[in-house]
């Protein structure tokens, strides 16, 4: 039995402990925001917070987060408030197709709460390992700069 607090909910499950993380959330706790992309640790769609944590879904059995807090772009949310990069992408409109676009958000989130005045350096660095073949590139940095305490 693997245990989870997902977006601040206890949840126990009966699962294989070497199930990605990635189906669990999906598959299990149908949480769909979380995007199965490549696969391979290489495009960051599958980008959750463990315990905090920018983390790859889909290259993380659940056996390895066991009694860990998961946070999904579904928890990113609080009392039905967008957080303020939800809103800064709806102002800027960054989405083309959107499917990589929850994992952008969870890895700015972090980066947010560890840097709240990036540089558009420290921005571009931090989201270099999210990728987007819409090339929403440009939007991105615009949001996550409007969203920053700067
Ligand atoms: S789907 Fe996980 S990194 Fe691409
Ligand atoms: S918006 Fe289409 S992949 Fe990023």
């Amino acid at each position: 039995m693997i245990t989870l607090v997902v977006n601040g909910e206890k949840r126990s499950l009966d699962v294989d402990s070497d199930t990605p993380l990635l189906w669990v959330l999906r598959d299990e706790l149908n949480l769909k925001g979380t995007k199965f992309g490549c696969g391979a640790g290489l495009c960051g769609a599958c980008t959750v917070h463990v315990g905090g944590t920018p983390t790859r879904a889909c290259q993380t059995p659940v056996e390895a987060v066991n009694g860990q807090e998961i946070t999904t772009i579904e928890g990113l949310s609080k009392n039905g408030e967008l957080h303020p990069l939800q809103q800064a992408w709806v102002e800027h409109g960054v989405p083309q197709c959107g499917y990589c676009q929850s994992g952008q958000i969870m890895t700015a989130a972090h980066l947010l709460e560890q840097n709240p005045s990036p540089s558009e350096d420290d921005i571009v660095n931090a989201m270099a390992g999210n990728l987007c073949r819409c090339g929403t590139y440009h939007r991105i940095v615009e949001a996550v700069k409007s969203a920053s305490s700067t």
